[in-house]
């Protein structure tokens, strides 16, 4: 794989260069305003940004994002310090200044279907491609995979973190690493089980993903959040803990507290929404005997306050542990970053479902066109 520190200075001045990133960032209207929730996976960026700008290229930043750029570009210059202008179309790009920012280049048909056409056009304005955007590297889209073969090709420096990192907590020993998965989408959290069921000591399962196992032991979850699964995995193997007790309540609003009691057949009625203590004492006095712990998903509906507690005690024990912690998923993130804690673990990936992939052992379209698998 090619990295951005291969090119110099004379490689890089006044050349256009097209840096894909992912600003797919959560946007909140408040007061006829829109604002982000959310700024972590901006900054993450800055320091492929400062050092293509400093050698003095004109950047491209294209993303993909659920709404528009356009309301919010304020305020993403000043999360990385530069000016930087709108432009709406990446086809005509118009440089006007030295950082640019595209609108969502999912508005083309062509980007996700993957279109070689497409990957060409983009490319055509352009001396040089970055990719840094590892959270988007699981789909195989034109301005991820298909568009290197149009261009010289570079990973930037985020990318470069995150496959390091990554890499790192699947090949420490088994022995003291232990896998924490909650949170909602079920079937991308089950091959990262199965493929660290041979790598880690324990894996702490909570969320979603127990409900479902609880449903699959003939348990009745009342309404709980569950998921139809293909999937087969042996949940009695030793290394998975689950929940033994749970907060339940038939009040999704956090306006009256949970009840919380040993696992048992609900009422038709009733969500499981959080952890109990008990579970909570268990699965910290796992990651307190561990030298690796991952993250991926909160353990119960942790954005509101009162169903929170599972998520933020185990998130407080990883942090005390003294262990090699990686956390990482859009939810886990947005808590993180509202309680200030970002900097508090050994590393944050800016991965979903690219995270939970690469975790998986799959091989990721966007890796791959940058020559990472060889
Ligand atoms: C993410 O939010 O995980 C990335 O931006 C990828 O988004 P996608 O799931 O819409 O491809």
């Amino acid at each position: 794989m090619k990295k951005i520190q291969d090119l110099s200075e004379s490689d890089l001045k006044d050349k256009k260069v097209f840096l894909r990133v992912d600003f797919n960032v959560p946007i909140q209207l408040t007061d006829n305003s829109k604002q982000l929730t959310e700024t972590y996976r901006i900054k993450a960026y800055k320091e492929t940004i400062d050092f293509l700008f400093s050698a003095g290229a004109k950047v491209a930043l294209v993303s993909h994002v659920a709404s528009s750029f356009k309301d919010i570009i304020r305020e993403i210059g000043e999360i990385l310090g530069h000016q930087v202008t709108f432009e709406d179309d990446i086809l005509n790009p118009q440089f006007n200044s030295q950082l640019t920012l595209f609108e969502n280049v999912r508005k083309y048909e062509g980007e996700q279907i993957n279109d070689s056409g497409f990957a060409e056009d983009l490319a055509k304005n352009f001396d040089v491609y970055v990719n840094d955007a590892f959270s988007v590297s699981h789909r195989k889209h034109a301005s991820v995979s298909v568009i290197t073969k149009f261009l010289p090709s570079y990973s930037g420096f985020l990318m470069a973190k995150e496959v390091e990192n990554l890499d790192k907590v699947i090949n420490e020993p088994a022995q003291g690493k232990t896998v924490i998965l909650g949170g909602a989408k079920v079937a991308t959290k089950l091959p990262v089980i199965k493929n660290f069921l041979g790598k880690a000591e324990h894996i702490l399962v909570a969320g979603a993903l127990a409900n479902t196992v609880f449903k699959a032991k003939g348990l009745k979850i009342g309404k709980s959040t569950v998921e139809e699964v293909e999937e087969q995995i042996d949940w009695n193997n030793p290394k998975m803990i689950l929940p033994k007790d749970i907060a339940v309540s038939e009040d999704k609003s956090g306006e009256t507290f949970p009840e919380v009691f040993p696992v048992k057949d609900l009422e038709e009625n009733q969500y499981i929404l959080d952890i109990g203590p008990e579970t909570i004492k268990e699965f910290s006095g796992i990651i307190k005997n561990s030298k690796t712990v991952i993250f991926n998903g909160p353990l119960g509906l942790a954005e509101i306050e009162v169903f929170s507690n599972g998520t933020k005690t185990v998130l407080d024990s990883m942090i005390r542990s003294g262990a090699f912690t990686v956390i990482g998923g859009g939810d886990t993130l947005a808590l993180v970053e509202k309680l200030g804690l970002l900097d508090k673990f050994s590393y944050v990936s800016t991965g979903g479902g690219a995270m939970l992939e690469f975790l998986a052992g799959n091989k990721l379209p966007g890796l791959g066109a940058l020559g990472y698998y060889g």
